[in-house]
C-alpha cells in the first residue's frame, strides 16, 4: 500500500516519534512511505518527499515535526478541497495517516465521511482536549514545561515576596493549568471550564498572606474567562481566537496587585511549551498511536483514530473523537478546590 502521512495544526512534542512508529511497523506490513509537507497544505499543492527508514531512524528524541506543519483548512475553499482529492488520486495514495488535533483530524474525518478518503488518525495535541483518548502526546512534554517555570517561579516570588500569575496554554481546554497548578502546589489555579471569580481569588491570596506565607503563585489558563473584547479578533482557518492576545496572566497580575495591594507579576509559557525533546510517556504514546495506525490502515479500518484508552492503544471513530472537545471534568474541578488553602 502507497500510505501518505501528514502532521497539520500546532506542532507538539512526540510528532516525530508517532510518524516514526508508523512508518516502523508500516515497514513490516510492507507500505511504501510518502512524506506529505505542511499538514493539508502539502495536499493541497502536492508538495510530497519519499519517507523511508533512514529518514525517521533519528528522530525519536527530537521536538517539532519533520514533516513540517500548517493550519490549513481545505474544506474553507472549494478549489482546496478539490486539489486534494485530486492529488490523492494522482498520487495514488491508499490510504492517508493524519497526526493532528481536532482541526486536522476533523479534516481527515469530513474526507472519510463525505468523499470516502481512506483516512487514519493519530492524535496529537499539548492540549489534551481530544475525545475518546485518555491522552494526547505532546500533553506531557508540555505540561512539564509548564512545571519547570512554576518551580522557578516560585523561587523568585518567595525571595521578593511576590505573587506570580503563570499563564500557560491549552486553549479552550484546562488540563494544562490543571496539571501544572497540581504539580505544582499552586494557591490558585484559573481554567476556562470555570467561571473567573477575581473576588474570591484575591480574598483567598489575603487569607493565604494573612497566615504568613510570603509569596503566591498562580497558574492561569490562556482560555480563562477575563472580560475582553474579541470583536476585532483574529481568526484562523479553522475559527479559532488566537488567545494568546488575550494577555490572561497580565490582567490577572494587574488585578491581584490592585485590589490586594501585594506586588504581582506574571509570565508567559507560551510556544516554550511546545519545543524541546519529547518525554519518555510522550516518545511511547507517538510510537504506540503511529504503529496502531499502521495497522488499521492495513485492516483497511478507515474512519478510525489511535486512541490510548486506559494502558491499551486502539481504534475508535474518528467522527466521534473530534465532535466534542474533552474539557476537564467536574470531579478534577473539584479537587482543584481543595488544593486551595
Ligand atoms: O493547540 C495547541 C496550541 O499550542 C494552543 O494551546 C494554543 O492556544 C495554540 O496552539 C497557539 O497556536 P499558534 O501556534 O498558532 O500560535
Amino acid at each position: 500500500m502507497k500510505v501518505g502521512i501528514l502532521t497539520g495544526g500546532g506542532d507538539c512534542p512526540g510528532l516525530n516519534p508517532a510518524i516514526r512508529g508508523v512508518v516502523y511497523r508500516g515497514i513490516d506490513l510492507g507500505f511504501e512511505f510518502v512524506g506529505i509537507q505542511e499538514g493539508w497544505r502539502g495536499l493541497v499543492k502536492a508538495n510530497y518527499e519519499p519517507l523511508g527508514l533512514a529518514d525517521v531512524e533519528e528522530i525519536i528524541y527530537q521536538g517539532g515535526t519533520m514533516l513540517g506543519s500548517s493550519r490549513t483548512n481545505p474544506f474553507k475553499n472549494p478549489d482546496d478541497l478539490n486539489a486534494v482529492l485530486a492529488n490523492i488520486k494522482s498520487a495514488k495514495f491508499d490510504a492517508i495517516v493524519a497526526c493532528g488535533g481536532e482541526d486536522t483530524l476533523g479534516v481527515a474525518a469530513k474526507l472519510y465521511s463525505q468523499h470516502g478518503v481512506p483516512t487514519v488518525g493519530v492524535p496529537k495535541t499539548m492540549d489534551n482536549d481530544l475525545s475518546c483518548t485518555d491522552f494526547t502526546f505532546g500533553f506531557d512534554t508540555a505540561a512539564g514545561v509548564g512545571l519547570d517555570a512554576i518551580d522557578r517561579l516560585r523561587d523568585t516570588a518567595r525571595s521578593h515576596r511576590r505573587v506570580i500569575v503563570l499563564e500557560v496554554m491549552g486553549r479552550h481546554a484546562g488540563w494544562v493549568a490543571w496539571y501544572v497548578g497540581m504539580a505544582g502546589g499552586a494557591d490558585w489555579v484559573t481554567l476556562p471550564e470555570e467561571p473567573l471569580d477575581v473576588e474570591a481569588m484575591c480574598a483567598h491570596l489575603n487569607s493565604v498572606r494573612a497566615r504568613g506565607k510570603k509569596y503566591a503563585l498562580i497558574v492561569a489558563s490562556e482560555g480563562t474567562n477575563i472580560p475582553t473584547d474579541d470583536t476585532e479578533a483574529v481568526v484562523d482557518s479553522f475559527g479559532h481566537v488566537n488567545l494568546s492576545n488575550r494577555n490572561v496572566g497580565e490582567y490577572l497580575a494587574s488585578e491581584i496587585e490592585k485590589r490586594t495591594g501585594w506586588e504581582s507579576r506574571h509570565a508567559v509559557v507560551g510556544h516554550v511549551h511546545r519545543g524541546g525533546a519529547p518525554t519518555l510517556f510522550d516518545r511511547v504514546l507517538g510510537m504506540r498511536v503511529g504503529m496502531k495506525a499502521a495497522d488499521l490502515v492495513n485492516n483497511r479500518e478507515f474512519g478510525k483514530m489511535a486512541a490510548l484508552v486506559g494502558t491499551n492503544v486502539v481504534g475508535v471513530d474518528i467522527v466521534q473523537a473530534t465532535s466534542v472537545l474533552k474539557t476537564v471534568p467536574a470531579d478534577l474541578l473539584e479537587l482543584i478546590k481543595s488544593t486551595r488553602k
